[in-house]
Order: C-alpha cells, then structure tokens, then sequence
C-alpha cells in the first residue's frame, strides 16, 4: 500500500560527509555504512566519484568501493549503493567496482551550476546526458522499470538530484518553470526518480506544496518525484510531511542530520533520517527502519565526528 510505506534514501555517507573538512578514516566510513544497513535502510548513498580538487573529503572512493564489505553489500539484490557522479569519468569510476546505480545531478539555476560544478545548467544537462547514456548501454544489472520514456534499461540511473529548487545562493529566487525544465530533461534521460534538492534549506511547507503542484499540472507525476531538503532554517520535517500529503513516496535524509554543500554557502545538513522515521512511523507508515538502532548509529557518527547530534529525534533518545 503506497499510502502506507515510504522509500528512506540515506544519503549521509555522501552528502552528510562531503562537507566535513577533518579527514575522516576510511574505515569509519565502511563502518557507518555497515550501521545504516543494519538498521534496515535498503537505500545508501555510499560516496561521490567526483573531482578530489572539488570535495577533498570523499577522495577515498575507490579504497571505500573496493573494500570487501562494500562489494559484499553491493551484491545484495536486496540493496542499493548509489554513487554520485559529474561525468562520465565518474561513471567509468563508479563501475570498475560493480556500482549498480549512479546518481548525477544538475542545478536548475546558473550560480549554483557555475560554483558546483564549473558549467552551465545546459552544460549540466548534456553531462549528465552522456552518463545516462553510458550507463543505460552497460549491462550491469537489467531491471525492468517501465518508465514514462524509456520501457527498460539495464544500469539504473538515478537522476537523483536538482539543486536549489526554492532558492540560489547566488542567483536569488529559483523560478518554477526552471526547475520543471530540468526536470523534464532528466526524465526524458531515463531517470526512474528525479530528486528535488532544496540545496540551500531556505523552503517551507508552502513553496514545497506551490512547487510540487505546478510540477504535477505540467504533466510531472508524483511518483517520478523524490525530496531532498536540507534543515537550514528548521523546515525539512515539515517539507517532507507537505512533500507526502502530496503523493511523494521517496524521501533523502542524513542520519545524526549531517550534510551540507561546500559550494552553498551557509545551508546545513539534510533532515536527519531519525526525525524522517519517527515522523512517518508515529503516522503508521512504513519505513524498514528501526529507530533505536538508527538512533544508535547517530550517536556514534556525531561521537567519531566530535560534533553534536544534529538529529532532534536521536539528541532525545540518547537522553533517554
Ligand atoms: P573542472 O575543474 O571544471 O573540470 O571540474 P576538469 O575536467 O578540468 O576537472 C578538474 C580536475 O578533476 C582534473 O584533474 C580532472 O582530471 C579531475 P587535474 O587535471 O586538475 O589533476 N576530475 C575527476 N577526478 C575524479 N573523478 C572525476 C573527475 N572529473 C574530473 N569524476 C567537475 C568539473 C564537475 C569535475 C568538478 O566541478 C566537480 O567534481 N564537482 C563536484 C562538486 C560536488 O561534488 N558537489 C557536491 C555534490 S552536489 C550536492 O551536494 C547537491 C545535492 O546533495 C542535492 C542538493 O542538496 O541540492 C546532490
Ligand atoms: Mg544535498
């Protein structure tokens, strides 16, 4: 039952860490990934295969894909390891260690395009273009999505990401029909889900029920849609609520709230996996995730990262 079930996609290992300037072991990376699968979560994006110039943090990717225990969880049919790629250098990255899923992503405005990626949104879009491409040809695991455009394909491509769907912080404001434009590209690439990035945390309930929407009357299904909110200003729990009350079904989050973006200036982290689970659990819809271990692997994240628990929800079960 859709209406009694969500999708969790956790994204701490990526977005939670990518931001974090202390270099942190690899091992203590393998390790929380190990914890956010036993906790239930089916959905992990593991690293980024991007350049070591731009996010320094997460240039250990290939010792992280390689170790045994990553492989191992990458041949779980039961499990998804996305990894985030810019190019097709990523991509090639990302498959030479047997990566199922690749997510890539595109700003719908220029200023965030610029600083996070050196290009334009179009430049953006012909990138990530030529790695759903790549990727759809080859071969890896054959899934039979029967997606609006494209009826199947082989390596899914999770076009998992559009940035700054509320505001830039560069550009300002972010207009509607730029974040349908790349949303529709996207799509039309063979993206099975296409995740809303509100990358500055600025959104609240309101934009997030004008946005969805006017995606929705120009002919975007919510079910192609997922929510990334970052927890900048305290809105995130209350954006994914709005998000659900409006048919989406897929949600990123990272656990102990960690995250950001080096090249957004000021946001925070994204909302934390413990307070997405407890919210959607006390409504009676279904996560996989049991929350006193997620709680648990909070606690011990924040510890290895010695900064305070970010999470409402693990902050108040650890008191407890
Ligand atoms: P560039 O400098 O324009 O391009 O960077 P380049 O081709 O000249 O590459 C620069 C250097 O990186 C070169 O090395 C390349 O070889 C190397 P050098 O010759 O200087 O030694 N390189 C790579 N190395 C490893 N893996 C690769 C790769 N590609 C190039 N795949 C580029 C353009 C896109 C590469 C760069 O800007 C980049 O890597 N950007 C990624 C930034 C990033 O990861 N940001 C965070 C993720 S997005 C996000 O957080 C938002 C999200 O969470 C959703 C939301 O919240 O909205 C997803
Ligand atoms: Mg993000």
């Amino acid at each position: 039952d859709t209406n009694r079930s969500v999708r969790i996609v956790e994204v701490g290992p990526r977005d939670g860490l990518q931001n974090i300037p202390k270099a942190i072991p690899t091992a203590v990376k393998i390790e929380l990934i190990e914890r956010l699968r036993a906790t239930g979560l089916r959905e992990i994006e593991v690293t980024s295969a991007v350049s070591p110039k731009a996010i320094p943090q997460l240039a250990d990717n290939q010792t992280l894909l390689s170790h045994s225990s990553i492989q191992a969880l990458i041949g779980q049919p039961s499990t998804r390891m996305p990894v985030l790629v810019p190019n097709v250098r990523g991509l090639e990255l990302a498959m030479k260690h047997g990566v199922k899923e690749v997510a890539v992503f595109v700003s719908a405005t220029e200023g965030f395009s610029k600083a996070n990626t050196n290009c334009t949104v179009e430049e953006g879009l012909r990138r990530a273009g030529e790695v759903a491409v790549l990727a759809i040809k080859s071969g890896v695991q054959v899934r039979g999505y029967v997606a609006l455009y494209v009826c199947q394909y082989v390596l899914r491509v999770n076009c998992r990401y559009i940035s700054c769907i509320f505001e830039d912080p560069f550009d300002g404001p972010t207009p509607e029909a730029a974040v349908l434009h790349v949303v529709r590209k996207q799509l039309e690439m063979g993206c099975y889900e296409v995740s809303l990035g509100d990358t500055l945390g600025a959104g609240t309930a309101a934009d997030v029920k004008r946005l969805f929407t006017y995606l929705y009357d120009n002919g975007i299904p919510a079910e192609r849609l997922a929510g990334h909110f970052h927890d900048t200003y305290g809105q995130a729990v209350s954006n994914a609520w709005m998000a659900f009350q409006l048919g989406v079904r897929a949600f990123d989050s990272s656990v102990g709230g960690l995250g950001g973006c080096p090249y957004a200036p000021g946001a925070k982290g994204n909302v934390a996996t413990e307070d997405l689970v407890y919210l959607f659990e006390r409504a009676g819809i279904s996560t996989g995730v049991n929350l006193q271990k997620l709680a648990e692997t909070g606690q011990w994240i924040s510890q290895q990262l010695g900064k305070p628990n970010d999470s409402r929800v693990g902050a108040a079960l650890a008191r407890k």
